[in-house]
């Protein structure tokens, strides 16, 4: 395959985990706990983004979602597995360079005040980028003035500081600034959170429009199912570390199929899956599996695991359940749907595809 190949994934994370080793309080270890603790903040995480696709990653706080952003963009060390880029690995070795990988990955952050420098005007801040990129300062003004301009922002907010503008300024400045690095691929780590309904709006155009114009690629990370909907041609669930499930945004809106996706969703005030769409796009024809969660070719299975780790919330749990380790797999064709469930599960759509909806679930997967 060429890099230019459209089946070749831009960004592929194959088996990324991450864990934290942290130490105990005093205390703890004086009550008898161990030393430290180890935290699975990312947990086999195998996942394809394509060029000009966006990737939805959804999942409550804490469970893994900014980390494993972070190793994709070279600003976390995976514990095990790597990060690709058309082929090229992030992480050991062999690794790119830091000026090639900041050409083409850049992350745009929740809370955009925390990452601009408060000393700094808005010129400085974009200014410093372009320069990190190696544009000359005689042309780096007029391409400060174009991107400022480009982002929605008036040629009087250069000179202003972070704390003289507001929220969606803020954020727009933070997408100038990865803008300036001419990047392929950008995560955008909860994008809208700090922001008003009226400003996400703006800040959604703006990143669509973006991708429009430059053929971008974004990995979503956000607890807003409705944004996620909106946006993504592919949502992937992730559950304490791990993708749980994982299929093409209006299909996995359809037929939610694992029993967490599905709490998730009916989660939304005014119920529910029923949200809009900007586009139909398929991401289907794109490789064999689609955008997405892969199902790991080794890695986790290797490891011994016991039982689901959902099975403490979970209403569907079998005995099987707390034994028996729930691999991702291919929503099973054939599998009749869960008791109890109260949205739309059911047989896969097309039984002769080669499905892209994982899901990491013993009984969506027919093996019960
Ligand atoms: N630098 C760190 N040191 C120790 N633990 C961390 C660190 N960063 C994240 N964690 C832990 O890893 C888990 C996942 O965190 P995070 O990726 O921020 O989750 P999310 O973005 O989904 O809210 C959490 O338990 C968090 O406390
Ligand atoms: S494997 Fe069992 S406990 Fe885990 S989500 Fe599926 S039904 Fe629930
Ligand atoms: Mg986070």
């Amino acid at each position: 395959m060429t890099p230019r190949d459209p089946r070749t994934p831009l960004v592929s994370a194959v088996d990324v985990t991450k864990h934290f080793i942290m130490t105990e309080s005093f205390l703890a270890r004086r009550l008898g706990g161990a030393a430290t603790r180890r935290t699975r903040a990312v947990d086999g995480v195998t996942l394809d983004i394509f060029r000009g696709q966006t990737v939805g990653l959804v999942g409550e706080s804490g469970c893994g979602k900014s980390t494993f952003g972070r190793t994709l963009v070279g600003l976390t060390e995976p514990t095990s597995g790597q990060v690709f880029y058309e082929g090229s690995a992030v992480w050991g070795r062999d690794r790119l360079g830091r000026g090639e990988l900041k050409d083409k990955a850049q992350i745009i952050f929740q809370n955009p005040y925390s990452s601009l420098n408060p000393r700094y005007t808005v010129r400085r801040i974009v200014g410093t980028a372009l320069a990190a990129r190696g544009v000359k300062p005689a042309d780096g003004e007029r391409e400060t003035q174009s991107l400022v301009r480009r982002v929605g922002l008036a040629p009087d907010h250069l000179d202003r500081y972070p704390h003289q503008l507001s929220g969606g300024q803020r954020q727009r400045v933070g997408i100038a600034r990865a803008l300036a690095m001419r990047p392929q691929f950008i995560v955008a780590d909860e994008p809208l959170s700090s922001l008003d309904v009226s400003v996400q709006a703006q800040i959604i155009g703006l990143l669509q429009d973006l991708q429009r114009e430059y053929g971008l690629s974004y990995l979503l990370i956000s607890h807003d199912l409705r944004v996620v909907y909106y946006m993504s041609d592919t949502v992937a669930v992730m559950y304490r570390g791990q993708i749980v499930e994982s299929a093409p945004a209006e299909e996995l809106f359809a037929r939610p199929s694992h029993p967490y996706t599905q709490q998730l969703l009916s989660a939304i005030p005014g119920s529910g899956h029923r949200l809009s769409r900007r586009s139909s796009r398929q991401t289907r024809a794109l490789g064999p599996n689609g955008a997405g969660a892969r199902a790991s070719a080794s890695g986790e299975e290797h490891e011994q695991r016991r039982g689901c780790g959902f099975a403490h919330r979970c209403p569907n749990a079998a005995r099987m359940c707390a034994t028996e380790y729930p691999v991702l797999a291919p929503l099973s064709k054939y599998s009749d749907p869960c008791p109890g469930v109260a949205v739309g599960v059911g047989p896969s759509a097309d039984p002769d595809s080669t499905s892209p909806h994982l899901v990491r679930c013993h009984r969506e997967c027919g093996s019960q």
